[in-house]
């Protein structure tokens, strides 16, 4: 095994096991990702041929980028900017692919502002849920109450701020305490859950229709858009392209297998989407709602079911709560680029840079918070027709999910299959003899090629 220059390799600050990394990748892919905004998505553009669409993404995309980008964390061993730096001087790359850790950092930053806002959400529908304001509620009635909640800036920002605060809380405190011990019972229990909800609703009689809507594909229902939303979403899912991956992975100990590792977060993360599809869209048909009403989905929607089941006040509470814990974990790997930078940039200390890094974003998410109320008309880029009815939050989203994160792994791909080092690259990712000169083929030429062509298709 090749050894590199490791900052972070000092025994006290890598993951304490394969097991500790899966979970922290994991927790950091498995988020409002995949329960909230996926099944919105999906909505938003037709349902099985998008599916479809993300499902290849991330075969030919996600899971390559994710291998890529680990691998460059861990021979790295610093924050994207610095690991981008010195890989590029060791191996006598072009300056320019320094750009990947800048992208990322920023990217990570904006991101955050944004996720945040809608973590507060969950916040909010885990008190609704305990104090058991679903019960008996029909849709149209829970439907007013999200509404409210939206249409009401100061108890957006309240708990826009309570999220971010939680967030500042564990990454202040570093990486390894508490956040792998919470991480470890709560992420399987989510599952767990999930699986409770599907069942409920095979139970009712929209399951079918909901079945039908997510994996029957009708290609006439697709845009060119849809194709890169689809693309964005699995770089969203996987939180590859814009540093995080490279971040964890500088803490990760040479002896794990990257590729045998991501090819695992890559099956949690999609069946966890995939549960969270299978438990809405029959609820979404059962009463007669909309697939395509955008991102309250989840919170007009599941709401019903915990209403009408016994149990259900409970059941209800710890669902939104580990909704919050899912939101959580891939929160703080947001703020992880930002914090390792300023680290090493500014020379703060862990805890200053995650309360100075954390402030800013939670400013810059006020424009979100007021993107559902009093700028819901505000479409700063209107004067484009592409970008006609986006609000603030929708510009944010559009940059990150569908331009940074994708370009991101586009350039993660490149650099990975074409400028680094290629001694003891076999070994770093983990692969051997033919199943390594495929994957490099892939890596080099199919994974560039089918990003490429998604924006191709959308600029013409
Ligand atoms: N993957 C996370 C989710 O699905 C979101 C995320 C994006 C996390 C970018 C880190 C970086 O919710």
């Amino acid at each position: 095994m090749t050894q590199h220059t490791q900052p972070h390799q000092a025994a006290s600050s890598l993951w304490s096991s394969r097991l500790a990394f899966i979970l922290a990748a994991a927790g950091s892919a498995v988020g409002l990702g995949n329960i909230w905004k996926f099944p919105y998505i999906t909505g938003e553009n037709g349902g099985g041929a998008f599916v479809l669409v993300y499902l290849v993404c991330i075969a030919l995309i996600g899971v390559p980028v994710l291998i890529a980008e680990t691998v460059i964390g861990r021979r790295g061993g610093q924050s994207p900017i610095a690991t981008m730096r010195s890989l590029t001087g060791r191996d006598g790359a072009a300056r320019g692919w320094r750009a990947i850790g800048w992208n990322g950092v920023v990217a990570s930053f904006l991101v955050l502002s944004f996720y945040s806002v809608i973590g507060g959400w969950s916040l909010v529908y885990i008190g609704k849920a305990a104090a058991g304001v679903f019960t008996g509620a029909d849709a149209e009635a829970i439907g007013a109450q999200f509404g409210a909640l939206l249409a009401n800036p100061w108890e957006l920002l309240l708990w826009h701020s309570v999220f971010m605060a939680l967030v500042i809380l564990i990454v202040g405190r570093g990486i390894r305490s508490g956040l792998e011990r919470a991480v470890n019972m709560l992420m399987p229990l989510l599952f767990v859950l999930l699986v409770a909800m599907v069942i409920y609703a095979m139970n009712t009689d929209g399951f079918a229709r909901g079945v039908r809507f997510m994996f029957s594909p009708d290609f006439s229902k697709l845009t060119t858009e849809g194709v890169l939303v689809a693309l964005g979403h699995a770089a969203f899912t996987l939180s590859i392209g814009i540093g995080v991956l490279m971040a964890y992975g500088s803490y990760l100990p040479t002896r794990v297998n990257i590729a045998r590792t991501a090819v695992t977060i890559a099956v949690i993360d999609t069946g966890v989407a995939l549960l969270a599809g299978l438990a809405i869209f029959p609820l979404v048909f059962a009463n007669g709602l909309e697939p395509g009403s955008g991102p309250g989905l989840i919170f007009v929607t599941l709401p019903l079911a915990f209403g009408k089941m016994s149990g259900g006040v409970l059941f209800g509470a710890v669902f939104f709560v580990l909704l919050l814990v899912a939101a959580i974990t891939s929160a703080i790997s947001m703020l992880e680029p930002v914090v390792e930078w300023l680290e090493e940039h500014k020379g703060f200390s862990r805890a200053r840079s995650a309360l100075f890094g954390g402030l800013v974003i939670w400013f810059v998410g006020i424009g979100t918070v007021l993107s559902f109320n009093l700028w819901s008309d505000v479409h700063p880029l209107g004067f484009i027709a592409f970008f006609k009815d986006k609000t603030v939050f929708d510009l944010l989203d559009f940059l990150v999910s569908s331009l940074m994160m994708p370009l991101g792994s586009l350039a993660i791909a490149l650099f990975a299959g074409w400028a680094l080092g290629r001694q003891g690259l076999a070994e770093d990712i983990g692969l051997r003899g033919l199943s390594y000169r495929l994957f490099m083929v892939v890596l080099r030429y199919l994974t560039p090629a089918g990003i490429a062509v998604v924006f191709l298709y959308n600029l013409v």
